[in-house]
């Protein structure tokens, strides 16, 4: 049976899950694949813990001091490494750098955190192509909303003329508890913070960045674009106050913080802002902490996904949705559905 070693750099709550959930799936990878999938190295930032014939997921608490780093990864001789560190799309974050060296080696990768792809992102997809890695991010695009596998794949060969997506959380459901209670954004986001709803610096998300940074990687990684933070709009929620909530109330418009994508003249136009939306609309009905993508094409008209998975193993089962592509790329066969119940 073909073996193949896998390592995670970034190990807080998403990491752990996502290192859980590979161990707990290691049977269907056998039964499935046939592929003996090894978790043999992680770390965080300044310890870790390896075992080139596999970690076990009681071993998991007990990391060490001063295994991490690119050249730890490197020495795990994972194949596939999972980056789910913190984001900074400002310097990159730490990502870039297990990022690099994983992609110039050949190293297939999934991407959690968005910093270093929003922060580098051509020239990622660039190391990928040269080494002939894969390069995989469903987990830093919306995670358990599927966003880059419908430009991918449902839509493939289809010229995508829009794409409108709610893609951040934490901002729907303060509109939506604005919109409920009557509240401004500064009582709605109050009252989200005692209630445990929202963190305690929730200003990435409420200032559009966490948006724009996913709409960038729809654009960049989806699309094929080039673009950089500077070439998006991007409007937060901080400024919508009781009176708006209102006067859309009155006209049965619901608000959505909702980052757009459309062709024009075969440039790509990227913005984050606030649209509102009659009931009728699906995103209207996109409640709470959902999330949701719309997207236009020439041949398949409109396509609308909505989705929205308790965390952090959504977005854990996100990333090892891209691995099971990952293992279909490397030639792993799937059994068929009659052989595997055989
Ligand atoms: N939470 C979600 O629901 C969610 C959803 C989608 C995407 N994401 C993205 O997933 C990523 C991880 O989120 P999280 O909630 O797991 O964050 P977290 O709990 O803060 O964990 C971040 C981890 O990264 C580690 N780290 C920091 N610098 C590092 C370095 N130089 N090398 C290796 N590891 C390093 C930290 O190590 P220490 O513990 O040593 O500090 C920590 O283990 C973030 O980028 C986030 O945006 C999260």
């Amino acid at each position: 049976m073909q073996t193949l070693k896998v390592a995670i750099a970034g190990f807080g709550g998403v990491g752990r899950a996502t290192a859980n959930l590979l161990l707990q799936r290691r049977e269907r990878y056998r039964q499935f694949y046939g592929v003996d999938v090894r978790l043999v190295a992680v770390c965080g930032s300044r310890t870790g813990l390896a075992d080139a014939n596999g970690l076990q997921a009681d071993q998991l608490d007990a990391l060490q001091p001063g295994l991490t780093g690119p050249d730890f990864v490197t020495a795990s001789g994972a194949s596939v490494l999972i980056e789910a560190g913190p984001s900074d799309f400002r310097s990159g974050g730490p990502g870039l750098a297990y990022l690099r060296s994983a992609l110039s080696a050949g190293q297939d990768c999934i991407v959690i955190s968005k910093g270093a792809l929003v922060h580098s992102g051509p020239q990622l997809r660039e190391l990928a192509r040269a080494s002939g890695a894969q390069l995989k991010l469903s987990g830093a695009a919306a995670a358990a909303l599927p966003t880059l596998d419908l430009l991918e794949h449902s839509l493939a060969g289809c010229k995508v003329l829009a794409v409108e997506g709610i893609l951040n959380a934490t901002t729907n459901y303060l509109l939506d508890a604005m919109r409920t209670q009557g509240l401004g954004f500064d009582a709605a986001l109050r009252e989200a913070q005692t209630g445990g709803f929202a963190e305690a610096d929730t200003r990435n998300d409420t200032e559009g960045w966490d948006t724009a940074c996913k709409l960038l990687l729809l654009a960049n990684f989806g699309l094929g674009a080039n673009l950089t933070m500077s070439d998006v709009e991007v409007e937060g929620i901080h400024s919508v106050t009781a009176q708006r909530i209102d006067a859309w109330q009155s006209q049965g418009l619901v608000p959505r913080l909702v980052g757009s994508l459309s062709q024009v003249g075969g440039t790509i136009r990227a913005s984050v802002g606030i649209k509102t939306y009659p009931l009728s609309d699906p995103f209207a009905q996109v409640n709470g902490k959902n999330k949701a993508i719309r997207i236009s094409s020439d041949a398949m008209g409109e396509t609308i996904a909505i989705g929205c998975g308790v965390e952090p193993l959504a977005t854990a089962a996100a990333a090892l949705k891209d691995f099971e592509h990952i293992l279909q790329a490397r030639g792993a066969r799937p059994v068929s559905i009659t052989e595997h119940s055989a």
